[in-house]
């Protein structure tokens, strides 16, 4: 029998007595945990709380800006760090799935390691860590476990050397909703899909460039866009497109084309262990594929992913 308010007061109330008057800081990912935990810290302890939220460069289209203005409307004291071309850079040419995420941590660990090292005399790391987290240690998702997995890359980054605060620990996903609604946080914030760490870089499949990255931006904003329009979206666990490493051939007036093939995927699920894919509207299929290979260069074909999880996996990578 969870009480949000009561737990808000008794974390709130074991923050303060933990950490005193020493900084903490804390990664944002623009997800509901990170966010929830953020404000939450925030109220028991001010502008001790240094937040970042760095931008990798496959985040959705617009979402660095709109989500570093959401957090600086809720009074959070944080830095936005545009990472993109050096993580663009990194990754240029890789086109294996587990050398993507681990770039990926590599990098972050870094920026998330040089970012922190500019704010003097933090004790404490604060992370979004929830409960299905703690019991599934030897997942390999989500930022904390991507930095654990990286443990014994060339030591310790000073950061990781920080006491750990994780004031979601004891929470389920729904349970940190209702903790998000209490505090305030936007229904549309706490009601967002999950989002990979990795971000669009495992919906590009092969190799990523700059303008894979745009042309998957656009693609995806539209879907989205349309599942928000047409009441869909909160119906849906998840969705996202996918840039597929074919080209196919299509015709333009009298020209032929021959242009990249993007999957559309929706899921339904309750954990993301097991998924089932979203019987969506014919009609809706339709606007959006005609939108789509309308306003997106370089796109002349969309498909519909209806693969259920198992055997399929929600990412394609
Ligand atoms: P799969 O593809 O394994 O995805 O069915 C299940 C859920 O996990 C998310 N996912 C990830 N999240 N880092 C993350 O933070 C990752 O490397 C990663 N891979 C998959 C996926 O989006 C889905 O919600």
């Amino acid at each position: 029998n969870f009480t949000p308010n009561a737990f808000v007061e008794e974390i709130v109330a074991e923050m303060q007595e933990k950490i005193g008057n020493d900084k903490v800081v804390l990664g944002l990912s623009g997800g509901v945990d990170s966010t929830v935990a953020a404000v939450l810290l925030h109220k028991a302890i001010g502008k001790n709380l240094y937040c970042i939220f760095v931008n990798n460069g496959l985040l959705r289209k617009n979402e660095f800006d709109s989500v570093l203005e959401q957090y600086k409307g809720m009074g959070l004291n944080v830095k936005g760090v545009d990472a993109s071309a050096r993580f663009l850079d990194e990754l240029a040419g890789i086109s294996d799935p587990e050398t993507k995420r681990k770039t990926i941590g590599r990098v972050f660990i870094e920026v998330f390691d040089s970012e922190s090292h500019l704010l003097e005399g933090v004790k404490f790391l604060a992370q979004g860590t929830i409960y299905p987290d703690v019991i599934e240690s030897v997942s390999v998702k989500g930022p904390s476990a991507t930095i654990k997995s990286h443990h014994n890359v060339g030591g310790l980054p000073d950061f990781m050397k920080l006491k750990i605060v994780e004031p979601l620990r004891m929470l389920f996903k729904d349970e940190v909703r209702r903790v998000g609604a209490t505090l305030g946080i936007s229904p549309a914030l706490l009601g967002r899909h999950p989002f990979p760490g990795p971000g669009l870089s495992i919906r590009i499949l092969g190799d990523i460039t700059p303008e894979k990255v745009r042309i998957l931006q656009e693609v995806d904003y539209i879907f989205i866009e349309g599942l928000k329009t047409h009441g869909l979206y909160d119906k849906v666990w998840q969705a996202g497109a996918i840039l597929l490493p074919v080209n196919s051939v299509g015709v333009m007036g009298d020209e032929r084309t021959y242009e990249k093939v993007v999957a559309l995927r929706a899921v339904e699920s309750t954990d993301g262990m097991t998924a089932d894919w979203v019987h969506l509207p014919y009609e809706f299929l339709m606007l959006i594929s005609n939108e789509i290979i309308n306003k997106v260069k370089g796109v002349n074909r969309v498909v519909y992913d209806i693969s259920s999880k198992p055997p399929a996996t929600i990412e394609w990578e």
